[in-house]
């Protein structure tokens, strides 16, 4: 049962994933800021978003009502506590590091009003392992999105054992609001669902990969032309950002301690080179 009315979202973090998450939450009705300590990112994030609204217009998938009316809904704001002070739902896609949003769902348990949610887009660092910095365990979960946020339809919906009913049907009520599918995670696994499945085929590619099998552009071709996937997990990479790879498997190695999930080689001298993928220009293609 959702007991109390959801109007107003934050969410934290205007990077690739928070921008497009925010903008998802304003075009279905929600009131919306969108947090950052960085006054550049959130200028960045805004033009994105313009840019990406005013191609759905042309393409008559949007029309620009609905686009005005969703950009007036949206705050870009460094002003965090000001907008988290009355906010009925968190959305936190800020870094993946363990005592970065352990600090900053602290902080956010001591302004946000008690009803408040406070969820975490993480896909490796479980909300049990924040939600004990909080005075508000059972209002925290894990709530995540995939990339690019504003066309792929699924939601993973993580609870950890203390998270409440409430806690856990507000948060589907507000993915699926967001036109959004929702995959309940019962149980807490680092990478859930979608990210395990990823993840080995990943694995598998970069493995014929490093072997000399075959290059990284045909594995792409493979996954694309044989298995039907819209890109290749060498191009995926470059999506989600070579860095976002690298952060996830070293916080999964962080909390397996298995070296198995340490990050392949080859991602390595990447985000080391600073080649993280679409985002800089080059990651395993050159976008010039
Ligand atoms: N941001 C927003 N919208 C985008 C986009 C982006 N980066 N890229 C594409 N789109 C939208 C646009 O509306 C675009 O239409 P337009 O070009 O007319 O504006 C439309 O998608 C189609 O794009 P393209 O013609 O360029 O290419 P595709 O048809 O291949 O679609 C795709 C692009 C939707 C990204 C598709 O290739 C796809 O589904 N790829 C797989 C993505 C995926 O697996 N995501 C999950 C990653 S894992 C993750 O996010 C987990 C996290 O924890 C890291």
């Amino acid at each position: 049962m959702v007991n109390t009315p959801i109007k107003h979202i934050t969410v934290i973090g205007s990077g690739t994933m928070g921008s497009q998450i925010g903008m998802v939450a304003a075009l279905s009705g929600y009131t919306v800021a969108l947090v950052d300590i960085s006054e550049e990112s959130l200028v960045k994030a805004r033009a994105m978003l313009e840019s990406r609204m005013a191609r759905d217009v042309e393409k008559g998938r949007k029309d620009e009502q609905q686009v005005a009316d969703a950009f007036a809904r949206m705050t870009f704001t460094t002003d965090r506590d000001g907008e988290v002070a009355h906010t009925d739902h968190v959305i936190e896609a800020a870094i993946e590091d363990i005592e970065i949003k352990r600090q900053l769902f602290a902080d956010l348990d001591r302004i946000a009003p008690a009803h408040t949610i406070l969820a975490t887009n993480s896909s490796n660092i479980v909300s049990s392992r924040i939600a004990d910095a909080t005075g508000r365990p059972d209002k925290v979960c894990n709530m995540h999105f995939f990339n690019p946020a504003l066309v792929m339809k699924c939601v993973e919906v993580v609870s950890h054992e203390g998270t409440s009913q409430e806690t856990i049907d507000t948060t589907i009520a507000i993915a699926e609001k967001m036109g959004k599918e929702v995959v309940r995670v019962n149980k807490e696994i680092p990478g859930f669902v979608a990210n395990r499945l990823l993840n080995a085929i990943r694995k598998e590619a970069l493995y014929l990969y490093n072997e000399g099998v075959a290059s990284f552009e045909d594995i792409d071709t493979a996954a694309k032309t044989a298995l039907g996937h819209p890109m290749g997990p060498f191009q995926l990479m470059d999506l989600v950002g070579i860095d976002v790879v690298f952060l996830i498997r070293m916080a999964e190695y962080e909390q397996t301690g298995d070296e198995d999930s340490l990050p392949d080689p080859a991602v390595k001298k990447l985000y080391e080179e600073g080649r993280y993928g679409r985002k800089t220009g080059k990651g395993w293609y050159d976008y010039d």
